[in-house]
């Protein structure tokens, strides 16, 4: 009475009923006492025998012409009455003999006797193999439950517990009904009779449904869904342990083949959207390329750019502007009119781009693509509304809200050419054709030069620089030398998101390298001229916070240029892109003071 011992494939009876033959002899002999109408279907018609087990009874073994063999319970000892032979051992004995050991051995042993034509026993090699408890219930064969729950305890391979811990109570109603707890205790299973009342989890159901479940006429899916079995608790123990069962029977094998299919997918995909939980993850730098002080190393994919947005999150409400307001009141009238001009082009340039923004997002040819300008149009509306803080809180503006403040700022401050040139004509114009054609990636490449190269990269990014750095070497506002650090953080991560974009593209669509270079000569020459204060009149060379337009427009090239570099684009040189010479040397302040030479 050999079993199949593959698992996975075909079942591991035969290791179960080895343990179960060590420590509950008497189960695993009623077990197979159960399935031998089934198991002894396939020997020859006409052929009967006995089964003698010591201290647990006699039976008679018939095969007489029907699907199943005829099992019935007769007196031990008696003389054969026509019966081919009989076999006489004990529980142990005969589960040691269906988990595959040699019957030579318990005979000679004098474990195993036999009685009568010991040549026909040579028929029960025929024993069928497959005679589990799904092939009785379909043949329609009285099923024990409480054998069954309890023979579960060495039906599930203790190794396939390892690091689960749980308890799960198992109720069959009506008649021949009964309660099983299976514990799980990392390495070992059991199973005692009764439900308790502290298991993890607790599945109830009719004993009739149990057995469609056992013949295959119910679906275990259909019936949760039909609510005919009741699931309480801790879903994951009990569905392990049902695969248990079915691996133990061998019929998860397809589950288990999925299952190697999906973690190998898991494990390749594992630290998608930059988690570091599962996966390698993002770093903390900036990510924008054409920043000097960033190693080499690769451009960051929009998942680990979003994931950086969600480590950088800042809040504009929280900045303390407590030292600003007293710097604000100290200062004159004069001075003040010139920090509002600095401050106030950001201002309202922080709430042209979160504007402008918005087409973009509707267009974006991805969904990863889609979730980093979502995060891209909650910073910049940040910035906005910490710059708003400011013009109140500090700068006491003669307005009672976001807009009437862009307003007051944008028409008595921002009346130069440049800056409606670069909101206006160029970034206003562009948003607004996106949105009128949102699948048309020409001009959305268009759009990012216009906005991530150009607002962000070329001109907000050394004028942040130069405030930032002029503030904090001054020590003034320190709460707006503060906010506009993380400001300066955000737009680093906007610019790399703008390079990463257009490398992507130009690698699929190498023409649109041309596409680039040709936004970039359109809008430069004239957008760089933001830089020059109001009240300079030559665009080609002038002072603005210590610094010489040179070094603001040579500053503003080699970030490009080394953005263009990763992108692979070449660009024509800074005559031609930058309105003005340019000096590499780096935006540190320079002194205009010296001792006359003398003559
Ligand atoms: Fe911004
Ligand atoms: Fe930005």
């Amino acid at each position: 009475m050999a079993t199949k011992d593959r698992a996975g494939d075909e079942g591991t009876m035969n290791a179960a009923l080895r343990r179960m033959a060590e420590s509950e002899p008497e189960l695993a002999a009623r077990l197979m006492l159960q399935s031998l109408p089934a198991a002894a279907a396939s020997l020859p018609n006409g052929l009967s025998y006995r089964l003698e087990l010591d201290e647990l009874g006699a039976w008679r073994v018939a095969r007489n012409g029907r699907r199943h063999a005829q099992v019935t319970e007769v007196s031990p000892g008696e003389d054969l009455d026509g019966d081919a032979f009989a076999i006489q051992t004990d529980a142990r004995t005969l589960a040691e003999l269906a988990a595959g050991r040699n019957p030579l051995t318990a005979m000679l042993r004098g474990r195993l006797r036999l009685r009568g034509k010991a040549r026909k026993a040579v028929a029960l090699r025929h024993l069928s193999q497959d005679a589990g408890p799904r092939e009785l219930a379909r043949m329609g064969l009285p099923l024990d439950a409480d054998l069954l729950y309890r023979s579960l305890a060495y039906a599930i391979e203790p190794e396939w517990t390892l690091g689960y811990s749980f308890r799960i109570a198992y109720e069959l109603l009506g008649d021949q009904g009964g309660a099983w707890t299976i514990s799980v205790d990392d390495g070992s299973v059991s199973c005692v009779r009764g439900a308790a009342d502290d298991a993890d989890a607790s599945v109830r159901m009719r004993r009739s449904d149990w057995l469609k479940l056992l013949t295959g006429e119910l679906d275990p899916t259909d019936a949760t869904r039909l609510g005919l079995t009741e699931l309480e608790g801790d879903v994951f123990a009990a569905t392990l342990v049902g695969r248990w069962i079915d691996r133990a029977e061998g019929v998860d094998g397809p589950e288990l083949d999925r299952e190697a299919r999906q973690a190998r997918r898991q494990a390749k995909l594992a630290g998608s959207w930059g988690s570091a939980v599962n996966g390698s993850g993002a770093s903390s730098e900036p990510g924008d390329p054409g920043e000097s002080k960033r190693q080499p190393g690769g451009l960051m994919s929009y998942e680990q750019l979003y994931a950086l947005w969600e480590r950088q999150n800042w809040r504009a409400h929280e900045l303390d502007f407590s030292v600003d307001r007293e710097h604000w009141l100290a200062t004159p009238s004069d001075a003040q009119v010139d920090t509002l001009h600095s401050f106030g082009s950001f201002y309202v340039g922080e709430e042209r781009v979160t504007a402008d923004l918005a087409p973009f997002l509707l267009a974006a040819p991805s969904g990863e693509v889609e979730a980093f300008l979502a995060t891209q149009l909650v910073d910049e509306m940040r910035h906005a509304v910490f710059f708003d803080r400011f013009m109140a809180e500090v700068m006491a503006l003669e307005a009672d809200d976001l807009r009437s403040r862009l307003r007051k700022i944008e028409e008595e401050l921002l009346t130069q050419r440049p800056w409606h040139f670069l909101f206006d004509d160029s970034l206003r114009d562009i948003a607004d054709r996106i949105k009128a054609q949102p699948d048309d990636l020409k001009l959305f490449v268009e759009g990012i030069v216009t906005y991530h190269m150009v607002t962000e990269g070329v001109l907000a990014m050394p004028g942040q620089r130069i405030l930032i750095q002029y503030t904090g070497d001054h020590k003034i506002y320190p709460g707006f030398n503060k906010g506009f650090r993380l400001v300066e953080q955000d737009e680093h991560r906007h610019i790399a998101f703008g390079v990463r974009f257009l490398k992507d593209v130009c690698e699929a669509r190498p023409e649109m390298k041309q596409v680039i270079v040709d936004r970039l000569c359109e809008l430069l020459p004239e957008a760089a001229k933001v830089f020059v204060p109001p009240q300079e009149t030559n665009s080609r060379a002038y002072w603005s916070y210590g610094q010489h337009s040179s070094q603001v427009y040579g500053f503003a090239y080699q970030a490009l240029n080394r953005r263009m570099k990763m992108i692979g684009v070449e660009i024509p040189g800074p005559e031609e892109l930058m309105p003005g010479p340019v000096d590499f040397s780096g935006l540190d302040e320079r002194s205009r003071i010296r001792e006359p030479t003398p003559a």
